[in-house]
């Protein structure tokens, strides 16, 4: 495998990674402050990110690459509201999608159709993150501070339909 492209997987597995703490960090917040069902959707967020961090080191490895393991960063565990959560969400998801945006460009600068190819499974993931979370944050902007839309808002979000999202 190219060197520099074995450098942006490894680097995509760090992010992978990160995003995974960062989302179980935030799934802990809502959990302390009793919004169970936005908890419940950052777990589940969180346990996706793991999934996309093993795809990536299964398949470096697969193609004889060598896998450095991150370590581990402290995420933010602090927020003012359910806005600022939200708004981490995205901020992370277009930071995640900016850096597959990388990986292709290296890819077709070096012919690598094959990586080109597995990672267009990312590319599709990133639009689908992006757009839930753009969703959620426009949801949580119609309801601003009223309590019953927060209340209700904690109660639907995970059976908002993400796909039309
Ligand atoms: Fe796997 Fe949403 O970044």
């Amino acid at each position: 495998m190219n060197t520099a492209i074995e450098k942006l997987l490894n680097d995509q597995i760090r992010y992978e990674s990160k995003a995974s703490l960062q989302y179980l960090a935030m799934a802990v917040w809502a959990d302390q402050k009793g919004y169970n069902g936005v908890s419940e959707f950052f777990y589940l967020q969180s346990e996706e990110e793991r999934t996309h961090m093993t795809k990536l080191i299964k398949f470096v490895i697969e193609r004889n690459g060598n896998v450095e393991l991150p370590s581990l960063e402290q995420p933010k565990s602090d927020f003012n509201s359910l806005p600022e959560l939200f708004e981490h969400f995205l901020e992370s998801e277009v930071f995640v999608t900016e850096q597959i945006n990388k990986v292709i460009f290296e890819c077709l600068d070096k012919k690598d159709y094959n990586v080109h190819n597995f990672m267009q499974w990312y590319v599709t993931e990133q639009l689908e993150e992006e757009a839930t979370a753009r969703t959620l944050l426009d949801k949580l902007n119609i309801v601003g501070d009223d309590k019953s839309g927060l209340y209700l808002f904690d109660r639907d979000i995970n059976s908002f339909d993400q796909k039309d999202a």
